[in-house]
């Protein structure tokens, strides 16, 4: 007799740039995480989630100049330490890891929006032993609209980037998407967050 396992996706990520809207979506992705794992659930953030990682966040959106490659082994330096003691015991626990930014962001803001090689992150992604999330959400919009959303808002260094930059990450964003269309699910996030939210619910009934 043979049994097919269901895989459950139980590392989730929300990407896209800053505005896009996924912040506030991650409440219904937990809600809906909720009912279908008994162990529960984390809610966490890149870069942060642990105390280093947070100290680590405030110098990397601090406005201190920083070199590309720096600022890269920073985020690296975050995210190991948010793997080791975070993010790697809540699955071993069985718990679900929904994370507000990962990998797909190195690859977006410091390979396509910095320049830096594809190659270097996906070599210290190898290294590193990082894993993929079982799923990603990214949401999409245009950058003038994300700039809109954030008017008023205070700016850190990474938000204070021109338009070109912020072009060449939602570009970042949706190659990653396109060559991986198993994993990251491409939400078109220009429309009112209840419509957002309800293709976020339509994505996770056909995907968890
Ligand atoms: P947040 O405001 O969405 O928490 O993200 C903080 C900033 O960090 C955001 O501008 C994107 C940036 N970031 C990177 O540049 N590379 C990364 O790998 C991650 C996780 C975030």
């Amino acid at each position: 007799m043979s049994s097919m396992a269901i895989h459950k996706p139980l590392f989730i990520s929300l990407e896209g740039l800053d505005g896009c809207g996924k912040t506030t979506q991650m409440d219904r992705v937990a809600e809906f995480c909720e009912t279908r794992n008994p162990h529960g659930y984390i809610l966490t953030r890149e870069p942060g989630g642990t105390e280093v990682g947070e100290r680590i966040r405030h110098i990397l959106l601090d406005h201190a100049a920083i070199d590309a490659k720096s600022e890269l082994l920073l985020i690296f330096a975050a995210r190991a330490q948010h793997l080791k003691t975070i993010i790697e015991p809540a699955l071993a626990l069985g718990q679900t890891v929904i994370c507000d930014r990962y990998v797909d962001a190195t690859y977006a803001y410091q390979g396509y929006g910095r320049g830096l090689p594809i190659s270097l992150i996906d070599e210290l992604v190898r290294i590193l032993r990082i894993p993929l999330p079982d799923l990603t959400l990214f949401f999409d919009v245009p950058v003038d609209l994300a700039q809109a959303r954030r008017k008023g808002r205070p700016t850190d260094r990474i938000e204070a980037e021109g338009t070109e930059f912020f072009e060449r990450v939602r570009n970042g964003y949706r190659a990653r998407a396109e060559s991986d269309p198993g994993r990251v699910a491409i939400i078109p996030a220009t429309d009112t967050l209840a419509a957002v939210g309800q293709t976020v619910d339509a994505i996770l009934r056909t995907r968890c």
